[in-house]
């Protein structure tokens, strides 16, 4: 019977992947990846069978089930199997699916951590999700629910935390932006939607609560999450005056 490894493959960039991460995949037998994860780190799995599992969002329940069970039956057949996952495996991933398949076919298996979008989010910014002073409650959240999922108050969590990630929410922009202002949250609130981080295709689009619909339309179709908080305001106010300092210089030009 052969171990079953839940690896992060982290957000994006291949030289994020940790180094234990890097030799569990050189010993592989076989790969199930997501969808996003990078060539270059399928390929540190040189002799391994590669199967693409997973969708970009919404994966179906009945989906989720046969990578499950394909997973079982891996290691049955190899000794080594991994699984790579986008980001952190644990944090928004379907991992805990994964581990009862495992744990109730009694197979031997284990976690390896990788970067959540969240800290490579912050990390590219250069803006740290908790401040002194500022900001010591930091909630990830997505108000994204399963079908037949148990309510959740998301915003509730985003109301009081100090500094808010939300994950796969660009696509319900409008829906965030107008139940956090309903709800009280000043509609100047600064954030950053951040696209692709750590790609070569990153975008990053500063601004406000309320801005939020307008920015998200300029974003493209990559994997994105919304920051929210006062950390975020410095960051703003420095992108307002690169922008008023690029209209002054075209002024000066024509
Ligand atoms: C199904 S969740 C998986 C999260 C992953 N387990 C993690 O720890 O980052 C997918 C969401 O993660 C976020 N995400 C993943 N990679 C990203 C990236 N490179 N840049 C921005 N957001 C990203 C987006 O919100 C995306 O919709």
């Amino acid at each position: 019977m052969g171990k079953v490894y839940l690896i992060g493959a982290g957000p994006g960039a291949p030289d994020l992947l940790t180094l234990r991460a890097a030799e569990i995949l050189r010993r592989a037998g076989v790969v199930f990846h997501d969808a996003l994860v990078h060539p270059r780190t399928l390929d540190l799995a040189w002799r391994a069978d590669k199967i693409a599992v997973g969708k970009r969002s919404g994966r179906h329940s009945t989906a989720q089930k046969f990578i499950n069970k394909r997973l079982v039956d891996a290691a049955r057949r190899y000794r080594v199997v991994a699984r790579l996952k986008g980001g952190d495996p644990m944090l928004f991933g379907r991992a805990q699916e994964e581990i009862e398949a495992l744990r109730e076919a009694g197979i031997d298996f284990e976690i390896v951590p990788g970067v959540t979008a969240a800290t490579a989010v912050a990390a590219e910014l250069g803006v740290s999700l908790t401040r002194r002073g500022l900001a010591r409650h930091v909630v990830f959240v997505t108000p994204r629910a399963a079908s037949g999922a148990r309510d959740n108050d998301w915003a509730a969590s985003v109301l009081a935390a100090d500094t808010a990630v939300i994950y796969m929410g660009a696509g319900l922009a409008e829906a965030i932006s107008s139940e956090l202002i309903r709800r009280g949250k000043p509609g100047e609130t600064p954030l950053a939607l951040v696209e692709s981080a750590t790609l070569p295709d990153r975008k990053a689009l500063h601004g406000t609560l309320v801005e939020l619909p307008e920015l998200a339309l300029k974003a493209g179709a990559g994997p994105a999450v919304v920051l929210l908080g006062e950390v975020l305001q410095d960051a703003l106010v420095d992108r307002r005056r690169a922008a008023v300092d690029d209209i002054e210089a075209s002024l000066k030009q024509a």
